[in-house]
């Protein structure tokens, strides 16, 4: 892991000698160096060293403190005969006491050289020691390893976030923060802030909104993304604008998912799709070369969305799982096989995974991914095993004809060995059991093609789809500009329509999207109107967007990067909460800071509300 403490990185060290220099809190003793940063050839020199003791051991005689700062940790050693008072004030030190230390630096004996330590060839003898500060007993070792709750780690995120492991994740946010910044202010964007106190924008979650005290009963929304404000800044001839930008939705936590978080947001002005990727593919790619010291391959396939979902049943394939998914509702649509029939006749689908090479799935697994799928939301899921003699083994191959069971084995490229997984519903459910069964069954039976990473962009969305209602509704967001080439279809038959917003995905997670945007206000209305808002509503919800669009709006699109989200997958941790220094818990909650929390009810007077305790009962 590149920046980890044994490894400070190299341009870092003039930045960090300065600081050092800076500090001087500490009378006499003012630190020279950072624990991590002593080699051999500082032996001999006398040293300064602050930081925490990571461990204490007293040999009946020699105290031996592993002492930490962000750099690493470096052994310290108080002997009686050479320094009494040290020795004796050593006696008292216990466990994330904070000392300053000052010393010469010897080399190890060869049987005492620690290797698994970049200090380990050296100590620092101590003839001088301060205790800073005492500490209380930590509520777990300060390790990487410590194998600890993760709400028991919220709720002591201080010394969480004093763990190596949680340090080096910081830190390569920092980096990673730096790298996009510079090559941002490369490529011509500027930086500039839009407010937090705003108006509700158009995301699809719910906002969090803040009482106004001066005007009493209404509310500022904070930004869900900055969207209105940046094409806003397109319109008054910013031309080329970044963000380091928080966000916040009210929306259910998952582990990808925080209630506040940062997104690289970006808009760009007389560009087409094109222009914006190769935009997007430099940031990432110099992401990559800066932080992680990894050159992905350019450019980054681009991938329609239809070509996608028939493929992979998810707009966000993890494209390094060698399955793929192949329709069979034209095969099966008068099957003897009910179920199959049935679920055609209703408007639904059938679709197939084959698993070549699949004799490691037993029958008790096979069972064991059906139960899977029907956790998943399928009512079933079928299976057939291709046998040596090429017929089928399957619960349902009875109920099938000969031609029927050859059209499949044929569609799929079944061979001996092979098995098929069948599942029979709604679309959106039949994509959604079978792309997690594909990635269950890569991770399974290791079906990856050996790519560390897997960028892509998936391009060419639907503008709108269909609601549970059947009613319309749009995709991603109201702004979003047809395909030119489609706009004739907005009068025929919407829902082919395709828009100019894509997805950047990455290890079949999606990383951020964009879209040119409606530029012109007649299209943007019409849009508006077949989500079913008539032009006075549009002009009440969205009239300082059309009226902006009116007085000149250049051609312009954008994109925002789910930075948290990068993060993660940089530093592979398991949620968004191990790359965010206090995040909130699934139930939305900061363990640390205990929030949310009450307020006095003076604060409510003033702002003019009052809570009612239970739902529907009001207080008196
Ligand atoms: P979108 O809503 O797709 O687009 O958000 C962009 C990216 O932000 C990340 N993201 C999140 N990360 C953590 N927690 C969340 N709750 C969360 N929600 C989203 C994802 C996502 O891909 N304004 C548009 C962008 C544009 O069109 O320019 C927008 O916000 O990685
Ligand atoms: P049942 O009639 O529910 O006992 O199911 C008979 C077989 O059909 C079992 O092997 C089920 O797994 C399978 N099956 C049931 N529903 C579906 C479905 N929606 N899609 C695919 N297979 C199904």
């Amino acid at each position: 892991m590149p920046g980890s403490w044994g490894r400070p990185v190299a341009p870092r060290a003039p930045a960090l000698e300065k600081a050092v220099k800076q500090l001087d809190c500490l009378g006499s003793l003012r630190r020279t160096h950072y624990c991590g940063a002593v080699r051999t050839e500082h032996v001999g020199q006398e040293l300064v060293l602050c930081g925490w003791v990571h461990r204490r051991r007293d040999h009946g005689g020699v105290i031996f403190v592993d002492l930490r700062d962000r750099t690493g940790i470096v052994q310290v050693v108080f002997k009686p005969d050479f320094a009494p008072e040290a020795h004796s004030a050593a006696q008292g030190i216990r466990s994330e006491y904070v000392l300053a230390v000052r010393g010469h630096l010897e080399r190890r004996t060869p049987d005492a050289i620690n290797p698994s330590l970049p200090t380990g060839e050296v100590e620092l003898v101590v003839a001088e020691v301060r205790i800073l500060n005492t500490a209380t007993s930590p509520p777990f070792p300060v390790e990487d390893d410590a194998a600890i709750d993760e709400s028991v780690r919220l709720r002591h995120r201080v010394h969480d976030l004093r763990r190596p492991v949680m340090q080096r994740r910081m830190e390569l946010r920092h980096r990673l923060l730096q790298s996009v910044r510079a090559v941002c202010g490369e490529l011509g964007l500027l930086e500039i802030e839009t407010p937090m106190l705003g108006r509700a924008t158009p995301e699809g979650a719910r906002d969090f909104l803040v009482p106004s005290r001066v005007h009493t009963g209404q509310f500022y929304a904070l930004p869900q993304s900055p969207q209105i404000m940046k094409q806003l800044l397109m319109v008054a001839g910013y031309d080329r604008y970044f963000q380091i930008a928080r966000c916040f939705r009210d929306e259910d936590q998952r582990s990808d998912r925080q209630l506040e978080f940062t997104q690289i947001d970006l808009e760009l002005s007389f560009v087409d799709v094109e222009g914006v990727l190769e935009v997007l593919e430099e940031i990432t790619v110099h992401a990559y070369r800066d932080v992680m010291g990894v050159e992905l391959p350019r450019p980054f396939p681009r991938l329609s969305y239809a070509d996608v979902m028939a493929r992979y049943g998810t707009d966000r394939p993890d494209t390094r799982i060698q399955l793929e998914l192949v329709e069979l509702s034209d095969i099966v649509g008068e099957s003897g096989f009910k179920v199959f029939a049935s679920t055609i006749e209703g408007g639904g689908v059938v679709w197939g995974l084959p698993v070549p090479e699949a004799e490691a799935l037993s029958r008790s697994e096979l069972d064991r991914l059906e139960g899977l799928a029907q956790d998943w939301g399928a009512k079933g899921l079928s299976w057939a095993r291709v046998t040596p003699d090429g017929s089928w083994q399957s619960p349902i191959a009875k109920f099938m004809s000969d031609e029927e069971r050859a059209q499949i084995t044929e569609r799929a490229g079944l061979r001996p060995g092979h098995v098929i997984l069948i599942a029979a519903d709604r679309e959106k459910v039949v994509c959604d059991v079978l792309a997690r069964l594909r990635v269950e069954l890569g991770r399974r039976l290791e079906r990856w093609d050996g790519r560390p990473w897997d960028p892509m962009f998936v391009i060419d969305f639907p503008v709108f789809e269909e609601d549970d209602e059947g009613q319309l509704t749009y995709m991603h967001m109201p702004f979003v500009a047809p395909l030119e080439e489609d706009i004739e279809l907005l009068e025929t038959d919407p829902l082919k329509v395709r828009a100019t917003h894509y997805d950047l995905v990455l290890n079949g997670i999606e990383l951020g999207s964009g879209s040119l945007r409606n530029h012109r206000s007649d299209v943007q209305l019409r849009i508006l109107e077949l989500l079913g808002y008539s032009e006075e509503e549009s002009r009440q919800r969205f009239g300082f967007m059309l009226d902006a669009l009116e007085t000149g709006a250049p051609p312009h699109g954008g994109f925002a990067f789910g930075f948290d989200r990068l993060c993660l997958l940089m530093t592979g941790g398991d949620s968004l909460r191990d790359v965010i220094a206090f995040p909130k818990t699934q139930r939305a909650q900061d363990l640390f800071l205990l929030c949310p929390g009450p307020v006095s009810s003076e604060q409510l007077e003033e702002l003019g509300l009052r809570v009612r305790r239970t739902a529907g009962v009001e207080e008196p």
